[in-house]
Parts: structure tokens; sequence; C-alpha cells
């Protein structure tokens, strides 16, 4: 049976120690580094960028996914990638072709229905001529269908199953039919992210997860260790 990857999210850490947690990430067999790089308005918070993203290198050999909620992305991607992330992640929403004008950002999370498929395509093929992986993640609320012309090339397909913004959401169990729909249809590694716990892992394996996301459940531990021993212990049949 192939093992569940764990994927920390480093938005829980306590970055006044970052050094030290990413060290005890690494101790805890953490997989990959999960950055969540916010733009403040496709996903309605502000995080970190390049400048961070190319110091956490510095800490660690782990590989690294700069999961890019932005807009823009095609501007952007190759600060992440020069930063020294390994797999860049890049959302469906980015590239609608007619993007919501005056959107309450704070209130309504973004959702797309027809998108560019030209420039996400050459987004994708860019990152991977770059040598680089090509993510490529949906909203809970964008229709699976929007991604599956891309299934072919993106590397890893990540299901969003909190809508961006903050860690310590609740899951949505309603994504849990589309990974179930996507497992057939996609042959490389399926990533689910948000509000996974003990509670909420082996569900989501169990639908067709490969790599599992965490920020709050992992950093909220006493023992990191434990954390992914749990979530990898949950994840597998009885
Ligand atoms: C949500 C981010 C997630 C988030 C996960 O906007 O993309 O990666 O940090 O946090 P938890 O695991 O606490 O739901
Ligand atoms: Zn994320």
């Amino acid at each position: 049976m192939k093992k569940t990857k764990i994927a920390p999210s480093i938005l829980s850490c306590d970055f006044g120690h970052l050094a030290e947690e990413i060290r005890k990430t690494e101790a805890a067999g953490a997989d990959m580094l999960h950055l969540d790089i916010m733009d403040g308005h496709l996903a309605p918070n502000l995080t970190m960028g390049p400048a961070l993203v190319k110091k956490v290198r510095e800490l660690t050999n782990l590989p690294l996914e700069a999961h890019l909620m932005i807009d823009n992305p095609d501007i952007f991607m190759n600060d992440y990638i020069e930063a020294g992330a390994d797999i860049i992640t890049i959302h469906a929403e980015a590239y609608d072709i007619d993007p919501p004008s005056n959107r309450k950002i704070k209130e309504v999370p973004r959702t797309v229905k027809k998108i560019d498929e030209k420039k996400l395509r050459r987004d994708l093929e860019r990152l991977k001529s770059k040598g680089k992986m090509a993510g490529l993640t949906i909203n809970p609320g964008t229709a699976l269908s929007v991604i599956e012309p891309f299934l072919d090339t993106a590397d890893i397909v990540l299901i969003m199953s909190v809508n961006p913004g903050f860690s310590g959401q609740k899951f949505m169990p309603e994504v849990l039919p589309r990974i179930k729909e996507l497992r057939p249809k996609f042959k490389r590694e399926i990533m689910v992210d948000g509000g996974i716990n003990d509670k909420t892992a082996g569900e989501v394996i169990k639908a067709g997860a490969d790599i599992l996301v965490t920020a709050s459940y992992f950093y909220g531990a006493d023992d990191y260790k434990k954390a992914v021993e749990t979530l990898i212990s949950v994840s597998r049949p009885l």
C-alpha cells in the first residue's frame, strides 16, 4: 500500500522561531513543506512572499510547495522558482476570463466557470519547462470539469477542502465526492488542503488522496511526530 504523505503548512507555525519549527517539522517525518502565499485578493488574507520562501529554502532540504493563492500567477511564479520552490501550485480561479469586479473579498469566496485555457496551459507548461512540478488547484465552489482538460498536464492536483484564506477552518465534507470523482481520472498525486485532522484524514485518503496538507492540526500538536503518525495511522484501512 502506498504511504500517505504529510505536507505541513507553516502558516500556523511560530514565526518567531522559524528555524526551530522547520527543524522540528523535518524531525517529525514531514514529506514536504506547504507554503501558503496569499495576495489579499484571490484569498482574503496576506501571508508570505518570495523573501520568506527563500529563507525557508536555506533552512531545509525538504521539497517546498508554493501554494499561490494569488491573481496573475504568471507574473509572480518565477519569483517563487527563484526563491527555491520545487512545486508551484496555481489556482484555476486566477484564470477567469471574466473576473468578478467589486467582489466583497472577505465575504465571497472565488469560484470560476470559464477560464482562459490557453493561458493556464501555457503557465503549467512553463513551470514544467523550468524543471518544476506544476500543481493545479481549485476552490470548493468551482466545478471539477473546469480543470479536467489539464489533467494530462498537471503534475499534482490540489483539492481545496476549505475556501482559501485562513488555517483552522472546518473541513468541507462536500469535497469528498470530488476527490472520488477525480481519482480514476488523474494518475498522479492528489493533495487535499484545509481542515485536515485525525477525524477527517481517514475519509480523505479513502476517497483517493495521496498528500495531506495540515497547518493547525500539526502546529497545534504538542508532539509533531505523533501528529504525523496519527494522520498516517488513521489513513490506513482497518
Ligand atoms: C487555506 C490554506 C491552507 C491552510 C490549512 O487558505 O491554503 O493550506 O493553511 O490550514 P488548516 O490545516 O488549519 O486547515
Ligand atoms: Zn494551502
